[in-house]
Order: structure tokens, then sequence, then C-alpha cells
């Protein structure tokens, strides 16, 4: 049994909380404060309950060494703003300013260690090194909470070995996660579709196998849909193509049932980000052109079928949502989401942030997770490092 927050005495007792504040920044701004607040219960509910805390994150992928752009000191600010308090932040993680914010925290007080991947030891592979990192971070704390969703796929130091040399529990955050996905595992309600798009495409065809296994359809959109359209021997013209995951692609229209697999029919395209882009057929997307949005048929055929549905995961966004001229496949997947009747389930940052940036209330939806790579590989049953170190004594 995993235990949570709930069940540790933490009143004046120092507790290392991981959290996932992996946000987007643009230019030192926090774009998308989604993870942040999502993070809050269970902050909140320790700082009432009069423990030392001590928060721990990271930011992007630094590659273990000390760079600005990955500052944590943006996302020290914005958390404080939105927990009403100040906010201490350390500019090192485990070092001489670490120790010295930890050993100032008075009872309710947050001090914010600077990003972890600042170390190579967060995220390597030997153990031992993991390990020795491990042991300087639990030297900070009596205590060890989890609840950054977004990376418990990871055995990282700050996520998996530390909670093996402290007593620990899961925050709020973790336990919510955990309950709604579990939703995806067992007693699925069908017909369940899944929506797959967005950038990330190496990460998520490990997922497709499996999904193929459980989901009645999958609807694919973003740059997850050029993979599909090279293995059927369609041109991808300039657009942003995985071809080391054309084979992938082909593998899985192999084993998918006829139908199974829903792919664009026409797309949104333009020489370049930024212009109005034409609508062209999904098998002729011109040479100098790249596909930058799934087009209007594909956009009302995914709304019909998501209609019909009665759970759906979705994961990824239809096309560049960022920009205006190629939001609306994803504002139409969104929408026909909110206007159905089905328990949905959004996954990834990328798909909480592009729904909020469209306008779509978070609440419009079953359940909106922090975890994009965690979602997909809880709900593909995979053992994630960073609950399976909980549920041990
Ligand atoms: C995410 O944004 O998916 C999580 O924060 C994990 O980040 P990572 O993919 O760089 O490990
Ligand atoms: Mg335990």
């Amino acid at each position: 049994m995993m235990e949570t927050i709930d069940d540790l005495a933490v009143e004046g007792l120092r507790v290392l909380v991981r959290t996932d504040l992996n946000v987007p920044l643009d230019g030192g701004r926090v774009a998308d404060d989604g993870r942040i607040r999502a993070s809050l219960p269970t902050l909140t509910a320790l700082k009432a309950r009069g423990a030392r805390i001590i928060v721990c994150a990271h930011l992007g992928r630094p590659g273990g060494k000390p760079d600005p752009r990955y500052s944590l000191a943006p996302v020290a600010v914005r958390l404080g703003d939105l927990l009403g308090a100040r906010v201490e932040f350390a500019a090192d993680t485990t070092g001489p300013a670490a120790r010295a914010a930890v050993a100032a925290l008075r009872p309710g007080g947050v001090v914010m260690l600077e990003n972890l991947r600042f170390d190579a030891a967060e995220t390597s592979t030997d153990d031992a090194q993991r390990g020795r990192f491990a042991d300087r971070l639990a030297g900070l704390a009596d205590l060890y909470v989890s609840d950054g969703f977004g990376a418990v796929h990871r055995r990282h130091a700050s996520v998996y070995d530390v909670a093996l040399r402290l007593p620990h529990a899961a925050g709020y955050l973790v336990r919510a996660e955990v309950a709604a996905l579990r939703r995806l595992t067992a007693d699925i309600r069908r017909p369940y579709l899944v929506v797959l798009g967005g950038a990330k495409v190496t990460d998520k065809f490990g997922a497709f196998g499996s999904l193929l296994g459980t989901a009645d359809r999958i609807l694919v959109g973003g740059a997850m849909a050029f993979p599909f359209l090279a293995a059927l021997g369609h041109p991808t013209g300039t657009s942003l193509l995985a071809a080391d995951q054309v084979d992938a692609a082909a593998a899985c229209l192999d084993k998918a049932a006829p139908g199974q697999i829903e792919l664009p029919s026409d797309l949104v395209v333009a020489p370049g980000l930024g212009g109005w882009g034409a609508v062209v057929p999904a098998d002729a997307i011109p040479a100098d052109q790249m596909g930058l949005d799934i087009g209007p048929q594909t956009a009302k055929r995914f709304a019909a079928a998501l209609g019909e549905a009665r759970t759906v995961f979705w994961n990824g966004p239809m096309g560049v949502f960022e920009l205006a001229p190629y939001a609306e496949g994803t504002r139409a997947v969104a929408r026909a989401m909110t206007d159905g009747g089905a328990f949905t389930l959004i996954g990834g940052g990328d798909t909480g942030a592009a729904i909020r940036a469209l306008g779509f209330a978070e609440e419009a939806f079953g359940y909106v997770s922090t975890g994009g790579g965690a979602s997909l590989e809880f709900i593909e049953g995979k053992t994630l490092p960073g609950l399976a170190v909980l549920e041990a004594p």
C-alpha cells in the first residue's frame, strides 16, 4: 500500500518534496503554470501542518551541468505567488546554499532547490553515482514526499533512490493521478478511443503497440502522423518526420485491426511556421511544405468518433496550436471531448498547456494529468520506478 502525507507526522520536520515543475518558459517567464498549480494541494497541506518544506524539481534537460537558461529561479517566484508565501531559492542543489537555506527553515517555511539536473548524478544510469547524490539529498531532510507525477517513470536519484533512504509517502497529486489513470487500466467503458499527437514522437511509439491491445480506435495527429504517412508511401514534404520511426509505424499498421488506426485525410500545410496554411490531401503534401495541423475534414471525422466514445485518452496536440493558423485541429478535438459524454483523460504537459491556452476549463475534462510519458507508461501497465518505490516499506 502506498501511504500518503496524511499518514506522516510532519510537524517541525524537514520534508523533501519531489515535484514536477518542468513548465514551459518563455524568455525567463513561466508560460504555463499548470504543473505549479498542481503541486499546491500537497505544499499547502504540509505548510499548514508546520513542516519545514524543501521543494526539489528538474527543468528541461540541461545535460548534467549548471545552465542559467534552465534555472528554476523564475519557477520559485511563481510558486511563491501562488502559495501566497515566501519561497527561498537555493542557488545549488545539495551544496552550501541548499544546506544554509534548509538550516534557516522555520516550521511552515519553504525553500526550493536549484534544478536537480544541474548535477549529472541525478539522471545517471550508474546506481552508485545516483546513490551518492541521493545520500546528499536525503541528508537535507527527515522525510521524503513524492509528488512529481510527471517524473515517476524515471529511475532518477530524486525520484527513486532518495525514497530508499528516508521514510516516505505520496503527495496528493500522485494519489489523484494514480486514481484517475486506474480507470484506463481495468473495466474500461467502451468504445475506448485514444488520440495521439504531439512532437515527441519517438517516446510514444513504445506505447502504441500496447495501446492497440486495449483501445478500440487510435486517432493519430500532430507529428505522430508523419511516420504513418511515410510508411504508406506518401510524401511528407518538409514536415517534422521522425524517420527512424517509419518502420515502427509500419509494424503498428500491420498489427492493427482494419480501421483501428485512423490517420489524417487532410492537413494544413505551409512553407514554414507562421504563414497562413493551405489545406491539402494527407497523401499529397507538396515537397516544399510542412504539415502543421490536421485539416478540417479530419477534424470533423475525429470529432464524430469522439462523440460516440465512452472513454477517451488524449496525449499530444494535433498541430502547432501555439500559432493561431494551426490551432483548429487541436481545438476541434478538445471541443468534441468536452461536448461528449465520455470519461476523458488528458495526459502530457503540452496537451494540458494546449487546452488551457485555447481557453478550455480543466474542469470540462474528466482528468488532466500532469504526466505525459508517465501517464502513457502507467496505462501500458509498466512498472514506474517512482511509484514502485513508494509501495515498499
Ligand atoms: C516531462 O515533462 O515529461 C517530465 O517533467 C519528465 O521530463 P523528462 O522527459 O525530461 O524526463
Ligand atoms: Mg512505503
